[in-house]
């Protein structure tokens, strides 16, 4: 498939009709809810189906409500559901949850000063970040009355799509690139029962396969739950909510590895919402890290390119994100470029070094994709993006036992550090 820049596939979206908030007796999403483009910022109504704007074709963002009413300091511990006032589901749908969220958030005093924290995203109950925007995702497929769920991955988001799908009762169908996922995430698909189809090629060749043969073509057995979900991506947003929280504020910046980049421009949407309710007083810089092989927004933020500069081979040790034409990249340079952050780029040594770093330093356990936010800080320091005195966070988006292979090689051959 020939496909010249990253939101193009979409363009060929059919629109298949008016869904609205009721779905059977079930209301779905709250009063005011909308779904706004990215890029020509047309509003639409709030339909679970529609993943493209009908107007230009890009990819939508949920637009919420104003909300006056939500406080901060209630009982009761972090989760994603704690914050359901700030999420665009009805009062009345009951979630598909495992207990997401809630996850640690450490200081890593030894790898980088006492301000610098790691959001232990791999502490969710299937090992990553994922399960944040899965609750919302499958809760919604679930509501829907369908057959199941497709989602085409580097490995996590099959490993929480499936497991929710699992605790729904829904079938789950996921594209994988053939060779390109960790052992413990393949795995774990299989483990939940999912049905998983290898593709010759990429990540981006899987997502495609699954946008033109399953939902370009107006199927509705199956609800994609890839990050062009809008809906998924709202409960991800929830990982900034939490951090503020736990702070009493909003850090200085945050680090946040990127491969598809939904999960930078989620975060950043989190912040901005708390920004316009007035519930923070700051909002941080936003700081993505690719790898070095596979940086297409690296390469098209530092070029001031106007379309994403895609890379068509990409490579990296850190397998979830090897990523070369990220689907969401429209939405993380509007993050970057609004919380006046940055994207950097990182090695492979530079990441294996700084899970290194974790493991042995400070006693966390991080797959290499979620080691890149370390290496990405330590850069930014150098680089001088980012004071040593300034409140940091990092988000470690996947536990280390996800990629025993990577773990291997550190064992075999340790960096020095
Ligand atoms: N870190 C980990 C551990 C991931 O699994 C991913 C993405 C990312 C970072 C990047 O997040 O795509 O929102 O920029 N994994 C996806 C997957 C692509 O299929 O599991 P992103």
């Amino acid at each position: 498939m020939n496909v010249p820049a990253g939101i193009q596939p979409f363009l060929r979206f059919r629109y298949l009709g008016y869904c609205g908030v009721w779905f059977g007796n079930i209301r779905l999403f709250k009063d005011g809810v909308r779904l706004r483009c990215v890029a020509c910022g047309s509003l639409h109504p709030p339909d679970p189906w529609l993943f493209t704007c009908r107007v230009c074709g890009a990819l939508l963002d949920v637009v919420m409500p104003a909300n006056t009413s939500f406080k901060w300091g209630r009982a009761g511990r972090l989760s994603v559901w704690r914050y359901r006032d700030l999420l665009p589901l009805a009062d009345g749908v009951e979630p598909v949850s495992l207990g997401e969220g809630g996850t640690p958030l450490v200081r890593i005093p030894r790898v980088a000063g006492v301000n610098v924290f790691v959001k232990l995203e791999g502490s969710n109950p299937t090992g990553s970040f994922k399960d944040r925007g899965m609750t919302l995702g499958v809760t919604i497929a679930r509501s829907l009355k369908i057959e199941g769920v497709i989602v085409a991955s580097t490995g996590n988001t099959a490993a929480s799509a499936s497991a929710y799908a699992a605790r729904a009762g829904l079938r789950c169908l996921i594209f994988l690139p053939r060779g390109g996922v960790a052992k413990g995430k393949l795995l774990q698909a299989l483990l939940h029962g999912a049905e998983v189809v290898e593709v010759d090629g990429f990540f981006d060749d899987a997502l495609e396969f699954v946008l033109e043969e399953y939902v370009l073509r107006g199927s509705r057995n199956l609800y994609p739950l890839n990050s062009i979900n809008p809906w998924r991506l709202e409960g991800q947003k929830t990982v900034a909510f939490e951090i503020v929280e736990e702070l009493g504020g909003a850090p200085d910046a945050v680090v946040v590895p990127v491969g598809n980049a939904g999960n930078i421009s989620a975060i950043w949407k989190g912040f901005k919402e708390l920004w316009e309710a007035d519930l923070i007083d700051r909002r941080p810089r936003m700081i993505g890290v690719q790898a070095a092989g596979a940086a297409p927004l690296a390469i098209t933020w530092s070029t001031r390119s106007r379309g994403l500069r895609i890379e068509e081979n990409p490579t990296t040790i850190a397998s979830a994100i090897r990523i070369g034409k990220p689907v969401n990249w429209v939405k993380a340079i509007k993050a970057v470029e609004e919380s006046r952050g940055a994207f950097i780029t990182v090695t492979d040594e530079e990441i294996l070094k700084a899970m290194m770093m974790l493991a042995k330093l400070e006693g966390v356990g991080v797959e290499p994709s979620s080691a890149a936010s370390l290496a990405g800080y330590l850069k930014a320091v150098e680089e001088g993006l980012v004071d040593r005195d300034e409140r940091v966070v990092l988000v470690a988006t996947g536990h280390a036992l996800k990629d025993p292979d990577a773990i291997k090689i550190l064992v075999d051959s340790p960096p020095r550090l």
